[in-house]
């Protein structure tokens, strides 16, 4: 078992790069195995949850170069050039994977089996299921959790489906099974996700109708290899940001930051609680606009979050639970019953790990009530969810003493060298093992 131990900082400072975005990771995978043609990605994020997309791949006969962890070659086989790995594949910690893979392979020939790990096991893919089989596919998961059988020969049709949960995951899986369907397929969606799927598609030469809340897609398009820029991860950069808000003193500079639209909900709750954030858009990959964030040491004060901004900061709530908890007044999270869905209850852990800190949460069922305040040292439980053990090690830079947080090896499915970035920026953060 890994440990963290953070302890309170002085200053937090400097000028860093973050680790490449998880999702469009995936998905140049996923896009650059079923192209035609080579497609080089560079900014990969090579941290266990895109490494498992990858070798799925691999397993089902793609040739992905990796000369370095962060640039990859990836050999399309074309839209029906993918073969079956002849065992499960599987998909680790990694919602994403699981779920797009659905969506992939449902079209396919052959029949696959995606497995996971105790985490991934435990969370809902009947949403996921539902709507691919309206399209034909069969696809079966156990009483609605892992592990998918997916059987392969099915004729796909298009289909009109609206979203009951806003989930980029779902909305990408339906997209990609559509693109072996006998007709069009329209997705709609009840708030805004991440739409790096189109954006993506898009750049393979694949053509969409985007409107506001809906995208169309129609069957028989080919997909052309192509150069992929992954920027840093926003989610990724949430972690600094937090510690840079909190400490005493410093300023922070995160380059090359993707700035996606449906991804900055975090900058704008956290700007709202009075964080000094400045952000330039001075870049982009060609789809994607790219920036630099710079934050400086400033006092935050609780508000309601506006439900609009949930979906936009789906993946940062563990940090704005920790923000809430130092902040001054109350904080009011709701429309956020997602997050009991997550790799853990992310309700529920970090009102368990607030209050091992001396901070106060009312649970709802879709979100909490954060009392403002001050936070001790003390020892939490990440139950295995790198986000939520991140946000700990953050919570520590303005705790009153060390804070130990336990099971963190999963940080490395998304943020791997997150210990040696927290150093360098000034946080105090050792990690340990059993027995060390
Ligand atoms: C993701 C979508 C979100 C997010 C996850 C990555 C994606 O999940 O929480 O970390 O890459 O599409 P949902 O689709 O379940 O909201």
């Amino acid at each position: 078992m890994e440990y963290f131990t953070s302890r309170p900082a002085a200053e937090v400072g400097g000028s860093v790069c973050v680790p490449g975005d998880k999702s469009i990771s995936h998905r140049a995978l996923m896009l650059g195995a079923i192209a035609q043609g080579d497609t080089e990605v560079t900014g990969f994020l090579a941290g266990e949850d895109c490494l498992a997309t990858l070798a799925a791949l691999r397993a089902m006969g793609v040739q992905i170069e990796q000369d370095d962890p962060g640039s990859l070659v990836i050999r399309g086989v074309g839209l029906h050039g993918l073969s079956a790995a002849g065992f499960p594949l599987d998909m680790g910690n990694s919602g994403t994977a699981m779920r797009l893979f659905a969506g992939l392979l449902a079209a396919q020939r052959f029949d696959s089996v995606l497995v996971g790990d105790a985490s991934l096991s435990r969370r809902p893919m009947e949403r996921v299921a539902a709507p691919l089989r309206l399209m034909g596919a069969d696809i079966s998961t156990r009483e609605g959790l892992p592990p998918l059988d997916i059987r392969g020969g099915m004729t796909l049709s298009g289909i009109d489906y609206t979203l009951p949960v806003a989930s980029a995951q779902v909305k990408s899986a339906i997209l990609l099974a559509a693109l072996y369907a006998q007709g069009p397929t329209t997705v709609s969606e009840p708030g805004v996700t991440r739409d790096h799927t189109e954006r993506m598609l898009r750049q393979f030469g694949v053509s969409l109708q985007v409107t506001p809340g809906q995208v169309r897609l129609k069957p028989g398009q080919r997909l052309a290899g192509t150069r992929v820029a992954v920027p840093g991860d926003l989610s990724s950069a949430a972690f600094p940001i937090l510690a840079a808000c909190l400490a005493p003193r410093g300023r922070l500079e995160l380059v090359n930051v993707g700035l996606n639209p449906t991804r900055t909900g975090i900058i704008e709750i956290l700007r709202r609680m009075g964080a000094r954030i400045e952000v330039r858009q001075d870049g982009s990959t060609g789809v994607e606009p790219v920036g630099t964030i710079v934050v400086e040491a400033g006092r935050l004060h609780g508000i309601e979050v506006p439900a609009e901004l949930v979906p936009l900061a789906i993946d940062e709530f563990p940090v704005l639970f920790v923000a809430a908890a130092l902040a001054e007044g109350d904080t009011v999270v709701r429309g956020a019953a997602e997050l009991r869905h997550k790799e853990s209850d992310r309700i529920a852990r970090m009102a368990a790990g607030l209050a091992a800190l001396g901070g106060e949460v009312t649970e709802f069922p879709d979100g909490a009530l954060i009392r403002g305040g001050r936070l001790q040292g003390g020892k939490v439980d990440s139950a295995g969810d790198h986000r939520i053990a991140m946000a700990f090690a953050v919570a520590a830079v303005a705790a009153e003493g060390p804070v130990r947080i336990r099971d963190t090896a999963n940080v490395a499915t998304s943020f791997p060298g997150f210990a040696d970035l927290a150093g360098r920026i000034g946080m105090d953060l050792s990690v340990s093992r059993d027995g060390d």
